[in-house]
């Protein structure tokens, strides 16, 4: 019996193992996340498997016959038994503690001089600034590849969570006090940045996206932004980005492809371009004011976006 429960184990765990469910690992801390999921997942699946196929085995094999009217055998416990269901989760219990610490020590240290970015996270919108280049400010998150990242996060009004599925690290953002997280992104490309803490609602509209270059692209992007050359990544396309990432979680536009409910449409509704550039600035009416989140160019252009031609 107990044979065949633990290679009914051993075929589930492989067959769980071996089909890729996780995305893409994008960054160091990753590796050892997945290390961590793999052992601690493997673990259940094993224990599952065998007290699974034992009670289906003993409940076929043992069940009553229709003409059995007779009482069990009395048992009264068995020290043996007590033993090893106590010491194999204790031992297994140890295990995942103490990897799982070694893991988060680990992914708390940065690699080299990490770069600097803080991270402001608000109903419902991303924000990222640099200070080591000119306080630049984004609503994507940029990052140079092979080098590590100290993201500095806070809240302005209730609890948010920062998180790439594909780099793993994941970290809350709390009103009140700072959180840090590492990032060493090991491949370029973009990704879905999320929040995972229920915030609102317009939590799941809450997302915007990881953008990894070569630090050469990333000095490029950092030096361009500084210079204030151009509004975020420059023109139209850019003030879509910085409408869907900062407006679009209440807003509803049909050309950004926006579907926000908490604050009113913006189709058809013909304002004024000074009336809108003030409404950005000083909020009112329920919605935050956005003077001091997004820059002079970003505001220019989200006015222009929301209210010059081709609206
Ligand atoms: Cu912010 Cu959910």
């Amino acid at each position: 019996m107990i044979s065949i429960a633990l290679v009914v184990a051993a075929v589930t765990t492989a067959i769980a193992y071996f089909i890729d469910w996780l995305p893409e690992q994008a960054s160091e801390e990753r590796q050892g996340i997945d290390l961590v999921f793999w052992v601690t997942v493997g673990i259940c699946i094993f224990v599952f498997a065998v007290v699974a196929s034992v009670s289906i085995y003993a409940g076929v094999k043992f069940r009553v016959r229709p003409d059995d009217e007779s009482d069990g055998p009395p048992i009264h416990g068995h020290t043996g038994l007590e033993i090893v269901w106590t010491a194999v989760p204790t031992v297994l219990v140890t295990v995942i503690a103490i990897l799982s610490a070694v893991v988060l020590a680990q992914n708390d240290r940065a690699k080299g001089t990490p770069i600097r970015v803080d991270v402001l996270a608000q109903q419902f919108a991303w924000q990222f600034t640099y200070p080591e280049h000119g306080n630049v400010k984004a609503t994507n998150l940029y990052l140079p590849v092979d080098r590590s990242t100290k993201l500095i996060l806070s809240a302005r009004d209730v609890l948010h969570s920062f998180w790439v599925p594909e780099f793993g690290q994941k970290q809350d953002a709390v009103p009140g006090i700072v959180t840090t997280i590492v990032i060493t992104p090991t491949r370029t490309g973009e990704y879905r940045l999320l929040c995972t803490e229920l915030c609102g609602a317009g939590h799941s509209l809450m997302r915007t996206r990881a953008i990894v270059l070569s630090q050469a692209e990333f000095d490029r992007w950092a030096r361009e932004q500084r210079e204030g050359g151009a509004a975020g990544d420059g023109g139209e396309a850019d003030a879509e980005g910085t409408f869907v990432s900062t407006c679009g979680g209440c807003h509803v536009l049909e050309k950004a492809g926006t579907a926000g409910t908490i604050g009113p449409p913006l189709d058809d509704v013909g304002l004024a371009p000074e009336d809108v550039e003030e409404q950005i600035r000083k909020g009112g009416g329920g919605m935050p004011a956005f003077e001091n989140e997004l820059s002079e160019e970003q505001i220019e252009a989200l006015v222009l976006y929301l209210t010059g031609p081709g609206r």
